[in-house]
């Protein structure tokens, strides 16, 4: 007997609609004492108040990108051992690369939003000042990865995809956590930790 495929989820992004919202509780933390208490954030709040880069002028954005000459190694394609890709041409083989060039850069891209906004929710749920002083250095350079993700897929790759459901339920796991430590696990380890591991592959 064939084995049942459960039906992927639909998300508001695979029904082309672009705004969704996500009802998330969580305590916000004022810090009335403003004491320093965590030198090595101030530390890297301070180092990264001196290191803010500018996507406009970091990036050669008016290099070439041939979109078909992206590569990925065969045997990370989804198909690959099955018959339909024995089957494949070159041409058909070029074309299949180029969507899972999209598909995964689309990925980081909604990744890359999460991030923005778990990193919004840190600096307003973490207790110390330091913390949130390093968290709101963090929002700025989440909001850069979105805007490069972003400005890379459609000026040079051409499409994007909507986020994948499996992505989502991760994000949304994180972003409705109402404990800050979970949201900073899920987001540093959790999700950084697979686009390394697909950074690592490529
Ligand atoms: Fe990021």
């Amino acid at each position: 007997m064939a084995a049942q495929l459960e039906p992927v989820p639909e998300t508001p992004a695979s029904t082309g609609l672009t705004l969704e919202k996500l009802e998330c509780k969580m305590d916000l933390v004022y810090n009335w004492g403003y004491e320093s208490t965590r030198q090595d954030l101030r530390d890297l709040y301070n180092k990264a108040k001196r290191s803010h880069w500018i996507s406009e002028e970091t990036l050669p954005w008016a290099t070439n990108v041939d979109a078909s000459k992206a590569s990925w190694p065969e045997h990370f394609h989804p198909l690959f051992g099955s018959d339909i890709f024995k089957k494949l041409g070159e041409k058909e083989k070029t074309a299949l690369n180029v969507e899972i060039s999209s598909w995964l850069l689309s990925q980081f891209l909604h990744g890359e939003q999460g991030a923005l906004m778990a990193a919004t929710q840190l600096v307003a749920s973490v207790p110390d000042i330091d913390s949130k002083y390093y968290a709101a250095t963090q929002v700025f350079d989440e909001a850069r990865h979105v805007e490069v993700y972003d400005r890379y897929l459609h000026q040079k790759v051409g499409h994007s995809y909507p986020v994948s459901p499996h992505l989502k339920t991760l994000l949304d796991l994180i972003l409705k956590d109402s404990r800050w430590d979970m949201k900073l696990l899920g987001m540093q380890i959790m999700v950084e930790g697979l686009a390394l591991a697909v950074f690592g592959m490529v």
